[in-house]
């Protein structure tokens, strides 16, 4: 039996397919060739330089992300899961800056600042003991001096922002690096992949789509941003009474600032409304003027619209077995919704755990 699984296992790892390069296909591909896996990306989209990104690539959510790190102290399962996966993905992140590779992947690591009008419970009992426990680094609860007019709870703590496009890149080069491979192509279904001549004999299909087919809990949730090429030396989330936020993730890397960001769940709108635009400079303006030194304007260089690929009970990171000879997996990584890029690493991961859980049940 044991080594009838060993034998299922290498079979499994001489060609898996990952559909999808957005940050979770790349991350997921990149781990599994680490791990020893034979992989194809096979997608619609790749990383570009986000200058050359426009609407009509409005369901590759990946370039139009801020993208910070901004823990969420967990509630439910679902939740807890997700924390995980943040963890995982923050330990990664601090182990590329110790190997040297901040720069080339895009990454900065600074301080993050949360501002909350009406704190739910979970907000009112993060501790610094507890937050300590949760894997938050260097928090501190802020004093009711330093908080913004109408704020009732703040804290600030470490955490990391990327410039999006450049994270991709960087994981991309180094898959390909280590013998990946890539196909461009756009897809009906997943399971078209196993009828591909050129895929003949793959045990496994990785579905890291986004919101690139029919599952009806995947909603996207329109984000408006505004990009100004000014620098943030904070990433700055604060939530408001009426259900807005105030969002400054800096980009790094001559990247300019994200400001923003509307979530307006099944609005399907790609323009962007220059009346929001305006209300969310002004607003991040009051909330933390330090972003404009005295006698400085926001230099606004584009006004956007991305959809974040949320989906109802959260994201879906599990496996189905396809009835064919021999059986199949079909692994899915998707419904990441506003978090894609601060779980990336621990999806990854989860992907791995579940090809070798698949070669268990199988073997
Ligand atoms: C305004 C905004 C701000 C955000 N800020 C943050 C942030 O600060 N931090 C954070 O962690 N996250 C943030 N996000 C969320 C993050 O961007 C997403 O969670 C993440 O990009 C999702 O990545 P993905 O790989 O799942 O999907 P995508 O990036 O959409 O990639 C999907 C891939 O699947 C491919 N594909 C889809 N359909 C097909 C098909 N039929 N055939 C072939 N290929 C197909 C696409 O071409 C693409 O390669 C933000 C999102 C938005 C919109
Ligand atoms: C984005 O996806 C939606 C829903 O699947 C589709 O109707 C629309 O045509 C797509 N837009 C682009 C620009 O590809
Ligand atoms: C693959 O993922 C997409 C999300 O992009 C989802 O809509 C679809 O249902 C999944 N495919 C299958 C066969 O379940
Ligand atoms: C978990 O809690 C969040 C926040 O309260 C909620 O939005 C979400 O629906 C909950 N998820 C589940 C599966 O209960």
């Amino acid at each position: 039996m044991m080594e009838c699984q060993e034998g299922k296992r290498d079979e499994i790892r001489q060609h898996i397919v990952v559909i999808g390069a957005g940050v979770v296909g790349i991350s997921t591909g990149l781990n599994l060739v680490q791990e020893g896996f034979h992989v194809t990306i096979v997608a619609r989209d790749f990383p570009a330089p986000f200058e050359t990104i426009s609407v009509d690539q409005i369901n590759y959510t990946s370039p139009w992300a801020g993208a910070h790190c901004r823990f969420i102290p967990p509630t439910n399962e679902t939740e807890k899961r997700e924390h995980e996966m943040a963890l995982l993905t923050f330990r990664h992140m601090e182990r590329l800056v110790k190997d040297g590779k901040q720069a080339e992947a895009g990454i900065r690591f600074m301080k993050g600042v949360e501002y909350v009008e009406r704190p739910p419970q979970a907000y009112l009992d993060l501790t610094e003991a507890k937050a300590a426990e949760l894997g938050y680094k260097s928090f501190r609860r802020l004093d009711k001096t330093e908080l913004p007019a109408n704020v009732e709870w703040g804290a600030e703590y470490q955490t990391f922002c990327l410039n999006p496009m450049m994270y991709c890149a960087f994981l991309l080069r180094n898959f390909a690096r280590l013998g990946g491979k890539i196909q461009k192509k756009v897809l009906q279904c997943p399971q078209e992949v196993f009828d591909m001549p050129e895929f003949r004999g793959i045990a496994a299909v990785v579905n890291c789509s986004g919101f690139g087919f029919d599952d009806p809990a995947v909603i996207p949730n329109r984000g408006q941003l505004v990009i100004v090429a000014n620098d943030c030396d904070v990433t700055i989330t604060r939530q408001n009474k009426d259900g807005s936020w105030v969002v400054a993730i800096p980009r790094g890397y001559d990247g300019g600032t994200v400001v923003g960001g509307t979530r307006e769940p099944g609005v399907l709108d790609t323009v962007p409304d220059p009346l929001k635009s305006k209300q969310m400079l002004k607003n991040l303006k009051e909330t933390h003027p330090q972003i404009l030194p005295e006698g400085q304007d926001f230099k606004v260089l584009r006004e956007v619209v991305g959809r974040r690929p949320m989906r109802e009970g959260g994201p879906r990171v599990e496996y189905e077995v396809v009835d064919r000879n021999p059986k199949k997996a079909l692994v899915h990584a998707y419904g990441l919704g506003g978090r894609g890029y601060e779980c990336s690493w621990g999806v990854a991961a989860a992907v791995k755990d579940l090809l070798d859980q698949f070669a268990q049940d199988v073997g």
